[in-house]
């Protein structure tokens, strides 16, 4: 069993001594440890089972902080930045040497993001390094948006789990790369597309399928869900699989027993908190 709380102070004694915490963050519950130190990214690899091929992304207190891990910063990553910093949007900016290739799978740009949740932010702001932190999950399953799930998931294999409730975005974060200095969405999350594009015009949007680290997110099994998933049209799945089935919809209510609506309102970020 992991301690859960809220007690800053022994996150960060465990992180200085080279452990891993899960953290909140607005998106989903991160597995950080210190992304400077290898033994720590190690542990983050293995406590996770996750292959050393899919990178890390960084996190960091403010934007500042951003010059110290990459080289040369795209005008459009800084308007981005400016706009939806602290939140859910990751850029893959070009690399310093500082930031080791474990961290970046040998790629050479990495994934940093400055989160917004008040507790984690005092965490980093605390540290002399940036947190490394995937999803809390084990490779493959579904991502944690409360300390529950990671205690779930993980509590038998790390220390402490900060309590910053439950995560109000519910996904993960958008992740936006850049090639020649024109972005490039490599994984839709929590901030939106029409958010991003409001501000920096037309994007395009490259998220392949393959096992390649390039494509962020996308391996062909990422958010596995143990129960066999059939997507469709309701009204003929509900007639197809009556009773033995859970449904889970956006807005259409059949009110049955066995079905849970993401939004009723129809909002697709109610329905993406709630989607986990
Ligand atoms: O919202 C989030 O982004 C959460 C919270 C904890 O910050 N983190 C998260 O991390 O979702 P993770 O590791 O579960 O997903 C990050 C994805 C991975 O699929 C990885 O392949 C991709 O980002 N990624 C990281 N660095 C990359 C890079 N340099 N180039 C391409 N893809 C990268
Ligand atoms: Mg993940």
């Amino acid at each position: 069993m992991a301690e859960i709380g809220t007690d800053i102070e022994k996150a960060r004694a465990l992180l200085l001594a080279g452990e891993l915490v899960a953290i909140p963050t607005e998106t989903v519950y991160g597995l950080s440890g210190n992304a400077l130190n290898i033994s720590s990214v190690t542990k983050i690899f293995e406590v996770k089972d996750r292959p050393q091929f899919d990178p890390l992304i960084i996190h960091v207190p403010d934007f500042d902080s951003v010059q110290s891990y990459t080289t040369a910063i795209p005008e459009k990553a800084r308007i981005l930045a400016a706009k939806f910093w602290p939140g859910p949007l990751t850029l893959l900016l070009e690399k310093k040497s500082v930031i080791n290739d474990l961290v970046t799978s040998g790629l050479n740009t990495v994934g940093i993001r400055c989160p917004d949740q008040a507790l984690t932010h005092e965490l980093l702001k605390s540290v002399p390094f940036p947190l490394a932190a995937p999803s809390a999950n084990p490779f493959g399953y579904v991502s944690p948006t409360r300390p529950e799930h990671v205690e779930e998931q993980l509590g038998n294999k790390i220390g402490y789990i900060l309590d910053g409730g439950v995560c109000p975005v519910g996904i993960e974060s958008t992740i936006v790369g850049f090639e020649y200095d024109m972005p490039v969405v490599r994984r839709l999350g929590g901030l939106t597309l029409e958010k991003i594009e409001s501000i920096i015009g037309k994007v395009r949007v490259q998220i392949n399928s393959s096992s390649n680290p390039k494509a962020p997110g996308q391996l062909r099994s990422h958010y596995a869900p143990q129960k066999k998933v059939i997507l469709g049209n309701l009204k003929v799945l509900v007639q197809q699989y009556p009773g033995n089935s859970g449904i889970l919809s956006f807005q259409q209510d059949f009110n049955l027993p066995y079905q849970y609506v993401l939004s009723p309102s129809g909002k697709l970020d109610e329905a993406a908190q709630n989607l986990f």
